[in-house]
């Protein structure tokens, strides 16, 4: 066998072995869904529920490592800070500091991120959304 042989069978076994590393891609149960007018929750469910709700949506690349290794830890890290399924006034749940975060990650244009705004183009935000957004989350804090 041929050198270029043995290294494309290692990579196509590496490639075929990291298929079967278990990933977290469940969507566990809503808790509370976040309540908020039909055209914010339109641009939240378009833009941000992938990563912060219960309700993400796994398309099939999404199941092939290792570009699923990534997508699973930013909806477990996305859910982890800001989860639009679990939004209540129970365990801690602070609706100024959320807003205050929404606000400050909208004002600096960090959400979505990049990779996911590449695969998903219609979940960018336009200005208007965003204006939206932040008079939505203005008005949590004051709550
Ligand atoms: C592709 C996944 C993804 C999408 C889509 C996404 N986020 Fe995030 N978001 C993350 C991750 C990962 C973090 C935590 C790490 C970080 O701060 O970068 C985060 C963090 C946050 C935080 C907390 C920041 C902080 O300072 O703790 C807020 C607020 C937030 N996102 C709002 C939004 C809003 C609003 C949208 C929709 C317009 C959105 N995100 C869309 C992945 C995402």
């Amino acid at each position: 066998m041929t050198r270029t042989r043995i290294i494309l069978i290692v990579i196509v076994g590496l490639f075929i072995l990291i298929q079967l590393i278990p990933l977290n891609q469940t969507n566990p149960p809503i808790v509370q869904d976040a309540a908020a007018p039909a055209d914010i929750k339109l641009i939240l469910k378009t833009s941000c529920y992938d990563c912060h709700s219960n309700e993400t949506k796994w398309p099939w690349y999404s199941r092939i490592a290792p570009g699923s290794f990534l997508i699973t830890h930013d909806v477990v890290e996305g859910r982890k800070h800001l989860n639009f399924s679990e939004f209540s006034e129970l365990d801690g749940f602070d609706s100024t500091d959320i807003a205050d975060e929404m606000l400050d990650v909208l004002e600096a244009g960090e959400m979505p991120i990049l990779p996911y705004l590449l695969l998903h183009p219609d979940a960018s935000l336009s200005d208007s959304q965003t204006k939206a957004l932040m008079g939505w989350a203005k008005s949590l804090a004051s709550e």
